[in-house]
């Protein structure tokens, strides 16, 4: 069961600013589970735990063992939503070094979510001559890094392997009917999975974009989704003791109070995509109407020792918000030790578990006496099951909390800018006009 603990946060604001929150946050979630709001077509991930297709919940296991035996590397392409929520659930379930690991499933890569040519490269390094499969995963199958990617790693298939194996190799995920990936996968034959039409990319771990690599890398996504599903039924509750309700009024709370930054930390390190997952979930559903908070992340305690100067004494407009998983997988009882030349003894029979809490209690009460109030959302264990509620409750409080600033938390109007840019720089058919304007605005600068 999820918890949010936000005892820490009323030295900063009044526990009866967030209970004035409750008429608001009532309007809020019922515009959200009645799907009246903007947006409103984008709701599928709302019931998606419960409502999904089993079916192809069946291929994508199947399509999993299939990878698992014939290939040493799965090579994800993807970018935003049809990138991160995989990556975040595979290093925190896994490890950030998962590849380094010895296994008996491929290793991933994750490329298309980016136009660096060395890191491109590098990936095609990386796999070197070892057998490898492509999962390529675009919703609008137009968009540039990944189809560029696809285009380079459908070739080193092709070279290696013939189209026809190739096309075996191959696993599309996408719209269910249209885009230039869902043409090219009917004509080559490829495996397809759908991105729903209602649900956004940022909203779609938990479908086939998320779920195909996180089974290769043998993770239980069965549980997965049992986890997020026992989340619908543990946050149904129209009132302040749901802790989406609480995550959701208090953050807000804080923001128009003018804490304009969220600082999203975690004391385990393999976290770090969770937190750009939750980044990405929270920035293009809220950061619209130049409104919503900024969403920022720490990796503690490494980076109390970098970012935690800022934190403790920079600019007031912070607030934090912790992520706690209680029960680590192991022990670590710190040992005696007859000289004691570090002068650690004092923890001698500690668990390592103990150590980190204290630090944490530690770092909280520092924070809070600096002026940031700190929020802790509390998970049992890096366990699918638990990760499962965990991504449904950030979900489920950002369509929430985007409701409650007044935005539509799921469109990503802002995103068009540079795409528009990049199209007309590159000569793009359609964007002539608009890329003679470009060079002539960057000439005269
Ligand atoms: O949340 C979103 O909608 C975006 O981040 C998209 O996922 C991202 O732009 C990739 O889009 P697509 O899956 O269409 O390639």
């Amino acid at each position: 069961m999820i918890k949010v603990d936000d005892t820490a946060v009323y030295g900063a604001i009044q526990w009866e600013q967030v209970a004035a929150m409750d008429p608001r946050l009532k309007v809020a979630w019922e515009t959200l589970q009645k799907g009246t709001g903007a947006g409103n077509g984008f709701l599928g991930w709302v019931r998606l735990p419960e409502q999904y297709d089993r079916a192809e919940f069946a291929r994508i296991q199947k399509a999993a063992r299939k990878i698992q035996s014939d290939s040493q590397v799965l090579v994800v392409i993807g970018i935003g939503g049809s990138y991160l929520g995989a990556r975040a659930v595979v290093e925190l379930i896994q490890s950030a070094n998962y590849n380094l690991k010895q296994k008996n499933t491929p290793d991933l890569y994750f490329t298309g979510n980016t136009l660096s040519t060395d890191a491109v490269l590098e990936t095609l390094e990386l796999i070197g001559d070892r057998d490898f499969s492509v999962n390529v995963i675009s919703k609008s199958g137009t968009t540039t890094e990944p189809a560029i990617a696809f285009r380079i790693f459908r070739a080193a298939l092709e070279r290696k392997y013939g189209r026809t194996e190739a096309a075996r190799r191959i696993y599309a995920t996408t719209d269910r009917a249209k885009g230039a990936l869902k043409t090219l996968a009917d004509a080559e034959g490829y495996e397809t999975f759908v991105v729903p039409d209602d649900v956004g990319g940022r909203y779609s771990v938990l479908t086939a974009v998320g779920l195909l690599p996180i089974a290769v890398s043998g993770i239980d996504i069965e549980a997965l989704m049992q986890g997020a599903a026992d989340g619908m039924a543990d946050f149904g509750q129209a009132n302040l003791s749901n802790p989406v309700w609480q995550y959701a009024g208090v953050r807000n709370v804080l923001y128009e109070s003018g804490k304009k930054i969220e600082v999203l930390g975690c004391y385990e390190p393999n976290f770090r995509f969770m937190a750009e997952w939750w980044k990405q979930l929270y920035g293009e559903s809220e950061g619209k109407n130049g409104k919503g908070i900024f969403p920022a992340s720490v990796e503690l305690t490494a980076d109390l020792h970098s970012m935690g100067q800022y934190i403790q004494e920079g600019e007031r407009m912070l607030f934090e918000t912790v992520v706690d998983f209680r029960h680590p997988r192991g022990r670590l009882v710190m040992e005696a030790d007859g000289e004691n030349l570090d002068g650690l003894n004092f923890l001698a029979g500690k668990d390592l578990k103990f150590v980190c809490d204290q630090g944490m209690l530690g770092t909280r009460l520092a924070h809070v006496d600096g002026g940031v109030p700190n929020l802790v959302i509390q998970a049992e264990a890096v366990e699918p099951y638990c990760v499962g509620q965990l991504i449904y409750f950030f979900e489920l409080a950002c369509g929430l909390s985007g409701y409650l600033l007044g935005v539509n938390p799921f469109n990503q109007p802002g995103v068009e800018a540079y795409k528009k840019n990049m199209f007309g720089l590159l000569g793009k058919p359609g964007y002539e006009a608009l890329g003679a304007e470009l060079k002539k605005r960057l000439r005269e600068r």
